[in-house]
């Protein structure tokens, strides 16, 4: 069952010169599935992100997220879609400093005006899976960027939303907080069978997906499958960013 489709999709940015950021784009994301993301600078992923986040409208074409339309919403019904049916995880966490670890996890839940025992039912299982149940009465400022970054992924998740979203999750993390982070994602995956879209400049983290997307100049350019081994597939990514060309910052982040 595909959780997402995109067909056809097309984004103008209209202004003195019109331009064209996405063109003709077609995919689908079947359930349970975790895809990734690549191209150069530029080459529209974030906008492509910003239409399936419903933060921004298409020009043409149709998006559909289980089976629904977002973009025919109005704006309290997108609202309400954006909160029940996606998750975010951003390079910057977007976390609340002024709350705890444990509030920013419920918020969304707090929003949807839950029981306190249903919300903490659900605390409860997410911040073990994430092992960072021990945190929970911390603030933001006292944890670790790894820590940040799983706290966000709690939040992303508590509501078992239809498709998780991931903005360059890894962007702002040592290597060993982005093999973290990844392999937390990764379990989520696997174990709830939770549907991962994830933009990333980084190789490495891309190794993690089941598939990886590249679009160039807003159009699709390839995509390649993983297969059994990792290793072999961030070779892979490597050798298509090569292909690729334009803005390589990232060739040089060898960490398998
Ligand atoms: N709000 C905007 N208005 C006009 N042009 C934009 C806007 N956002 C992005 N673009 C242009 O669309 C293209 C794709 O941008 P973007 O989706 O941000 O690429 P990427 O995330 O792959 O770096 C770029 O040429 C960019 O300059
Ligand atoms: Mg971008």
């Amino acid at each position: 069952m595909s959780i997402l489709t995109v067909d056809h999709l097309e984004k103008i940015y209209e202004g003195k010169v019109a331009h064209k950021a996405l063109d003709n784009i077609n995919f689908s994301v079947e359930k349970g599935e975790f895809v990734g993301v690549m191209g150069p600078s530029g080459s529209g992923k974030t906008t492509l992100l910003n239409l399936i986040a419903t933060i921004d409208r298409p020009t043409a074409g149709e998006i559909l997220i289980n089976g629904k339309n977002p973009h025919v919403l109005n704006r309290k019904e997108t609202a309400l879609f954006r909160r029940h049916e996606l998750g975010f995880v951003f390079q910057h966490f977007n976390l609340l400093d002024t709350l705890t670890v444990e509030e920013n996890i419920v918020l969304p839940l707090t929003l949807d005006g839950e029981s306190i025992k249903e919300m903490d039912k659900k605390l409860q299982y997410v911040t073990k899976k994430l092992g960072i149940d021990s945190i929970l009465k911390k603030r933001t400022y006292e944890i670790s960027g790894g820590q940040m970054q799983r706290t966000a992924i709690a939040r992303s998740i508590i509501h078992k939303p239809s498709l998780i979203l991931a903005d360059e999750p890894t962007g702002n993390l040592d290597s060993k907080a982005s093999k973290d982070v990844m392999e937390t994602i990764t379990a989520i995956n696997k174990e709830d069978q939770a549907t991962v879209l994830m933009v990333t400049h980084d190789p490495f983290a891309a190794s993690y997906c089941h598939r990886v997307i590249f679009i160039k100049d807003g159009q699709l350019y390839n995509e390649i499958y993983r297969g059994e081994n990792r290793q072999a597939f961030f070779q892979k990514i490597m050798d298509m960013l090569a292909l690729l060309g334009g803005d390589n910052r990232d060739l040089s982040t060898v960490r398998l």
